[in-house]
Protein backbone atom coordinates (compact mmCIF):
# COMPACT_ATOMS: atom_id res chain seq x y z
CA UNK A 1 0.00 0.00 0.00
CA UNK A 2 1.26 3.65 -0.67
CA UNK A 3 2.52 5.77 2.22
CA UNK A 4 1.19 8.73 2.53
CA UNK A 5 2.33 11.69 4.20
CA UNK A 6 1.33 12.22 8.05
CA UNK A 7 4.06 14.38 9.65
CA UNK A 8 5.24 17.90 8.32
CA UNK A 9 8.74 18.68 8.31
CA UNK A 10 8.60 21.36 11.39
CA UNK A 11 7.22 17.81 13.70
CA UNK A 12 10.32 15.39 12.12
CA UNK A 13 12.88 18.30 12.54
CA UNK A 14 11.39 18.61 15.80
CA UNK A 15 12.26 15.12 16.92
CA UNK A 16 15.50 14.67 15.51
CA UNK A 17 16.50 18.11 17.58
CA UNK A 18 14.84 17.27 20.97
CA UNK A 19 16.17 14.04 20.66
CA UNK A 20 19.92 14.65 19.51
CA UNK A 21 19.90 17.23 22.41
CA UNK A 22 18.72 15.38 24.72
CA UNK A 23 21.38 12.75 24.57
CA UNK A 24 23.72 15.08 24.47
CA UNK A 25 22.74 16.61 27.27
CA UNK A 26 22.09 13.47 29.28
CA UNK A 27 25.51 11.82 27.81
CA UNK A 28 27.53 14.55 29.56
CA UNK A 29 26.24 14.50 32.77
CA UNK A 30 26.57 10.67 33.29
CA UNK A 31 30.01 10.56 31.38
CA UNK A 32 31.98 14.22 32.09
CA UNK A 33 32.27 15.08 35.96
CA UNK A 34 30.38 18.39 37.11
CA UNK A 35 33.10 20.77 38.36
CA UNK A 36 35.18 20.37 35.01
CA UNK A 37 35.12 22.86 32.23
CA UNK A 38 33.35 20.22 30.00
CA UNK A 39 30.61 20.37 31.67
CA UNK A 40 29.73 23.57 30.46
CA UNK A 41 28.39 21.97 27.12
CA UNK A 42 25.92 19.97 29.40
CA UNK A 43 24.17 22.35 30.11
CA UNK A 44 24.55 24.38 26.83
CA UNK A 45 23.00 21.46 25.28
CA UNK A 46 20.37 21.55 27.45
CA UNK A 47 19.84 25.69 27.35
CA UNK A 48 19.48 25.00 23.74
CA UNK A 49 15.94 22.56 24.18
CA UNK A 50 14.51 25.35 25.79
CA UNK A 51 13.10 27.18 22.27
CA UNK A 52 12.85 23.71 20.66
CA UNK A 53 10.36 23.29 22.83
CA UNK A 54 8.68 26.30 23.04
CA UNK A 55 8.40 26.24 18.71
CA UNK A 56 6.62 23.05 19.42
CA UNK A 57 3.89 24.14 21.95
CA UNK A 58 3.34 26.88 19.13
CA UNK A 59 2.85 23.86 16.30
CA UNK A 60 1.24 21.51 18.42
CA UNK A 61 -1.58 24.47 18.21
CA UNK A 62 -1.00 25.78 14.84
CA UNK A 63 0.50 22.56 12.82
CA UNK A 64 -0.90 20.51 10.53
CA UNK A 65 -3.52 17.88 11.82
CA UNK A 66 -1.20 15.14 13.18
CA UNK A 67 1.04 17.38 15.05
CA UNK A 68 -1.58 19.03 16.75
CA UNK A 69 -2.12 17.91 20.27
CA UNK A 70 -5.78 17.51 19.59
CA UNK A 71 -4.99 14.63 17.53
CA UNK A 72 -2.79 13.09 19.98
CA UNK A 73 -5.10 10.37 21.78
CA UNK A 74 -5.04 11.00 25.37
CA UNK A 75 -7.77 9.54 26.77
CA UNK A 76 -6.67 6.49 29.49
CA UNK A 77 -9.33 4.20 27.45
CA UNK A 78 -7.97 4.34 24.76
CA UNK A 79 -4.54 3.33 26.10
CA UNK A 80 -5.65 0.78 28.16
CA UNK A 81 -7.25 -0.60 24.79
CA UNK A 82 -3.74 -0.56 22.89
CA UNK A 83 -1.80 -1.90 25.48
CA UNK A 84 -4.29 -4.68 25.76
CA UNK A 85 -3.94 -5.01 22.08
CA UNK A 86 0.00 -5.76 22.07
CA UNK A 87 -1.11 -9.36 23.75
CA UNK A 88 -4.50 -9.70 21.82
CA UNK A 89 -2.94 -9.16 18.36
CA UNK A 90 -5.41 -5.92 17.90
CA UNK A 91 -4.47 -4.81 14.23
CA UNK A 92 -5.45 -0.98 15.14
CA UNK A 93 -3.34 1.15 13.62
CA UNK A 94 -3.15 5.53 13.76
CA UNK A 95 -2.67 7.68 11.35
CA UNK A 96 -1.15 10.48 13.89
CA UNK A 97 0.66 9.09 17.21
CA UNK A 98 -1.03 6.25 18.66
CA UNK A 99 -2.16 6.28 22.28
CA UNK A 100 1.33 5.23 23.99
CA UNK A 101 3.47 7.78 21.94
CA UNK A 102 0.71 10.27 22.12
CA UNK A 103 1.67 9.83 26.64
CA UNK A 104 5.21 9.26 25.78
CA UNK A 105 5.04 12.56 23.56
CA UNK A 106 3.28 14.47 26.32
CA UNK A 107 5.57 12.79 29.35
CA UNK A 108 8.93 13.80 27.06
CA UNK A 109 8.03 17.30 26.52
CA UNK A 110 6.67 17.73 29.83
CA UNK A 111 9.84 16.75 31.64
CA UNK A 112 12.55 18.21 29.26
CA UNK A 113 10.34 21.33 30.17
CA UNK A 114 10.98 20.79 34.13
CA UNK A 115 14.69 19.73 32.69
CA UNK A 116 15.06 23.16 31.28
CA UNK A 117 13.85 25.36 33.93
CA UNK A 118 15.60 23.50 37.36
CA UNK A 119 18.88 23.70 35.30
CA UNK A 120 17.83 27.26 34.75
CA UNK A 121 17.37 27.68 38.62
CA UNK A 122 20.54 25.68 39.51
CA UNK A 123 22.66 27.67 37.43
CA UNK A 124 21.14 31.34 38.13
CA UNK A 125 19.64 31.08 41.87
CA UNK A 126 21.14 31.05 45.04
CA UNK A 127 20.97 28.04 46.37
CA UNK A 128 21.40 25.57 42.90
CA UNK A 129 21.37 22.33 45.23
CA UNK A 130 17.40 22.82 45.89
CA UNK A 131 16.61 21.63 42.75
CA UNK A 132 19.68 19.23 42.52
CA UNK A 133 17.18 16.21 43.38
CA UNK A 134 14.05 17.57 41.23
CA UNK A 135 16.69 18.00 38.18
CA UNK A 136 18.20 14.21 38.86
CA UNK A 137 14.92 12.95 39.61
CA UNK A 138 13.44 14.10 36.05
CA UNK A 139 16.22 13.40 34.61
CA UNK A 140 15.98 9.28 35.75
CA UNK A 141 11.67 9.55 34.58
CA UNK A 142 13.04 11.21 31.41
CA UNK A 143 15.25 8.49 30.45
CA UNK A 144 13.12 5.91 31.48
CA UNK A 145 10.40 7.13 28.98
CA UNK A 146 12.55 7.69 26.30
CA UNK A 147 13.94 3.93 26.76
CA UNK A 148 10.02 3.27 26.81
CA UNK A 149 9.35 5.13 23.42
CA UNK A 150 12.58 3.13 21.43
CA UNK A 151 11.26 -0.29 22.79
CA UNK A 152 7.74 0.56 21.60
CA UNK A 153 8.60 1.73 18.35
CA UNK A 154 10.38 -1.27 17.76
CA UNK A 155 8.00 -3.55 19.27
CA UNK A 156 5.34 -1.89 16.77
CA UNK A 157 7.94 -2.82 13.86
CA UNK A 158 8.25 -6.38 14.59
CA UNK A 159 4.44 -6.89 15.61
CA UNK A 160 2.93 -5.16 12.60
CA UNK A 161 5.83 -5.70 10.18
CA UNK A 162 5.83 -2.04 9.59
CA UNK A 163 8.76 0.15 9.84
CA UNK A 164 7.42 2.92 12.35
CA UNK A 165 10.31 4.98 12.50
CA UNK A 166 10.94 5.99 8.78
CA UNK A 167 7.81 7.86 9.68
CA UNK A 168 9.65 10.44 11.66
CA UNK A 169 12.51 10.45 8.19
CA UNK A 170 10.33 10.93 5.63
CA UNK A 171 6.99 11.37 7.30
CA UNK A 172 4.90 8.79 5.65
CA UNK A 173 3.14 5.90 7.01
CA UNK A 174 1.63 3.06 5.51
CA UNK A 175 -2.18 1.94 6.00
CA UNK A 176 -3.37 5.89 6.00
CA UNK A 177 -6.37 7.19 3.88
CA UNK A 178 -6.57 10.04 1.77
CA UNK A 179 -8.77 11.73 4.31
CA UNK A 180 -6.27 11.43 7.01
CA UNK A 181 -3.17 12.39 5.29
CA UNK A 182 -1.72 16.15 5.30
CA UNK A 183 -1.56 17.42 1.95
CA UNK A 184 1.58 19.72 2.34
CA UNK A 185 4.61 18.82 4.59
CA UNK A 186 5.26 22.60 5.32
CA UNK A 187 8.47 22.91 4.28
CA UNK A 188 9.37 26.26 4.57
CA UNK A 189 7.98 26.27 8.14
CA UNK A 190 10.34 23.60 8.32
CA UNK A 191 13.59 25.54 7.75
CA UNK A 192 12.12 28.40 9.57
CA UNK A 193 11.85 26.15 12.45
CA UNK A 194 15.50 25.06 11.86
CA UNK A 195 17.22 28.44 11.27
CA UNK A 196 15.22 29.94 14.42
CA UNK A 197 16.67 26.78 16.96
CA UNK A 198 20.38 27.29 14.80
CA UNK A 199 20.09 31.70 15.61
CA UNK A 200 19.47 30.77 18.84
CA UNK A 201 22.13 28.22 19.45
CA UNK A 202 24.78 30.88 17.74
CA UNK A 203 23.38 33.55 20.12
CA UNK A 204 23.95 31.14 23.24
CA UNK A 205 27.62 30.48 21.49
CA UNK A 206 28.36 34.61 21.06
CA UNK A 207 27.40 35.41 25.07
CA UNK A 208 29.12 31.90 26.39
CA UNK A 209 32.58 32.66 27.94
CA UNK A 210 34.50 29.67 28.31
CA UNK A 211 37.38 31.40 30.54
CA UNK A 212 34.16 32.44 33.14
CA UNK A 213 32.20 29.62 32.64
CA UNK A 214 28.85 31.94 31.83
CA UNK A 215 26.23 32.36 29.37
CA UNK A 216 24.42 35.70 29.86
CA UNK A 217 20.84 35.40 28.25
CA UNK A 218 17.96 37.44 28.52
CA UNK A 219 19.22 39.66 31.14
CA UNK A 220 20.64 36.81 33.42
CA UNK A 221 23.97 35.44 34.02
CA UNK A 222 23.95 31.64 33.98
CA UNK A 223 27.04 30.02 36.01
CA UNK A 224 27.72 27.08 34.12
CA UNK A 225 30.07 24.94 36.23
CA UNK A 226 30.80 24.39 40.05
CA UNK A 227 33.56 25.81 40.78
CA UNK A 228 32.48 29.58 40.42
CA UNK A 229 30.20 31.03 42.74
CA UNK A 230 26.76 30.82 41.32
CA UNK A 231 25.24 33.99 40.16
CA UNK A 232 22.23 35.87 39.06
CA UNK A 233 22.14 39.71 38.35
CA UNK A 234 21.63 41.68 35.00
CA UNK A 235 24.16 40.97 32.42
CA UNK A 236 26.94 42.87 32.60
CA UNK A 237 27.20 43.55 35.92
CA UNK A 238 30.93 43.76 36.17
CA UNK A 239 30.74 44.34 40.22
CA UNK A 240 29.92 40.65 40.71
CA UNK A 241 31.90 39.54 37.58
CA UNK A 242 34.83 40.95 39.31
CA UNK A 243 33.56 39.80 42.73
CA UNK A 244 33.64 35.92 41.30
CA UNK A 245 36.89 36.91 39.11
CA UNK A 246 38.53 37.45 42.75
CA UNK A 247 37.06 34.14 44.25
CA UNK A 248 38.42 32.37 41.79
C1 LIG B 1 15.86 5.26 16.94
C2 LIG B 1 15.29 6.15 17.67
C3 LIG B 1 13.88 6.69 17.49
C4 LIG B 1 12.90 6.39 16.59
C5 LIG B 1 12.95 5.40 15.45
C6 LIG B 1 11.76 7.22 16.92
C7 LIG B 1 10.55 7.21 16.24
C8 LIG B 1 9.45 7.96 16.58
C9 LIG B 1 8.15 7.86 15.92
C10 LIG B 1 7.83 6.93 14.77
C11 LIG B 1 7.32 8.72 16.53
C12 LIG B 1 5.84 8.89 16.19
C13 LIG B 1 5.10 7.76 16.86
C14 LIG B 1 3.73 7.51 16.30
O1 LIG B 1 3.45 7.90 15.17
O2 LIG B 1 2.90 6.90 17.01
C15 LIG B 1 8.07 9.42 17.55
C16 LIG B 1 7.59 10.43 18.34
C17 LIG B 1 8.35 11.07 19.29
N1 LIG B 1 9.62 10.72 19.70
FE1 LIG B 1 10.82 9.35 18.87
N2 LIG B 1 12.06 7.98 18.01
C18 LIG B 1 13.35 7.69 18.37
C19 LIG B 1 14.06 8.24 19.41
C20 LIG B 1 13.59 9.23 20.21
C21 LIG B 1 14.35 9.82 21.28
C22 LIG B 1 15.79 9.44 21.68
C23 LIG B 1 13.55 10.77 21.81
C24 LIG B 1 13.81 11.71 22.95
C25 LIG B 1 14.90 11.88 23.53
C26 LIG B 1 12.29 10.77 21.10
C27 LIG B 1 11.24 11.60 21.35
C28 LIG B 1 10.04 11.61 20.66
C29 LIG B 1 8.99 12.61 20.85
C30 LIG B 1 9.05 13.81 21.83
C31 LIG B 1 7.95 12.27 19.99
C32 LIG B 1 6.69 13.09 19.75
C33 LIG B 1 7.03 13.97 18.55
C34 LIG B 1 6.07 15.08 18.29
O3 LIG B 1 4.87 14.92 18.37
O4 LIG B 1 6.54 16.18 17.98
N3 LIG B 1 12.34 9.80 20.13
N4 LIG B 1 9.36 8.91 17.58
C1 LIG C 1 17.81 17.87 28.37
C2 LIG C 1 18.11 18.60 29.37
C3 LIG C 1 18.88 18.11 30.54
C4 LIG C 1 19.10 16.82 30.99
C5 LIG C 1 18.59 15.51 30.40
C6 LIG C 1 19.91 16.92 32.18
C7 LIG C 1 20.35 15.84 32.93
C8 LIG C 1 21.17 15.92 34.04
C9 LIG C 1 21.58 14.80 34.85
C10 LIG C 1 21.21 13.32 34.61
C11 LIG C 1 22.37 15.28 35.85
C12 LIG C 1 22.99 14.49 37.00
C13 LIG C 1 24.46 14.27 36.80
C14 LIG C 1 25.02 13.53 38.01
O1 LIG C 1 24.91 12.32 38.03
O2 LIG C 1 25.49 14.22 38.92
C15 LIG C 1 22.48 16.70 35.65
C16 LIG C 1 23.24 17.55 36.43
C17 LIG C 1 23.30 18.91 36.28
N1 LIG C 1 22.66 19.66 35.32
FE1 LIG C 1 21.42 18.97 33.88
N2 LIG C 1 20.17 18.24 32.42
C18 LIG C 1 19.57 19.00 31.44
C19 LIG C 1 19.60 20.38 31.31
C20 LIG C 1 20.31 21.23 32.11
C21 LIG C 1 20.35 22.68 31.99
C22 LIG C 1 19.58 23.49 30.95
C23 LIG C 1 21.17 23.13 32.97
C24 LIG C 1 21.59 24.53 33.30
C25 LIG C 1 21.51 25.57 32.55
C26 LIG C 1 21.65 22.00 33.73
C27 LIG C 1 22.50 22.06 34.81
C28 LIG C 1 22.97 20.98 35.52
C29 LIG C 1 23.88 21.09 36.66
C30 LIG C 1 24.48 22.39 37.25
C31 LIG C 1 24.08 19.79 37.13
C32 LIG C 1 25.01 19.35 38.29
C33 LIG C 1 24.17 19.10 39.49
C34 LIG C 1 24.99 18.40 40.53
O3 LIG C 1 25.74 19.09 41.18
O4 LIG C 1 24.87 17.19 40.64
N3 LIG C 1 21.10 20.85 33.18
N4 LIG C 1 21.73 17.07 34.56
Amino acid sequence: MERKLVYDLPTRAFHWVFAGLFITAFTIAQTIDDDTAAFSWHMLAGLALGPVLLLRVLWGLAGTRHARFSDFVLAPGELRRYLRGIFTGDRTSWAGHNPASSWAAVGMMGLALAQVLTGWLMASGPDPEAFEDLHELSANALIILVGLHIAGVALHTLRHRDMLGRSMVDGRKANVTDGEAIRSPRSAFGLLFIALVAAFALQLWNNFDPGQRVVRILGTTLQLGEDGQPHAGPAGDEDAKGARHDDD
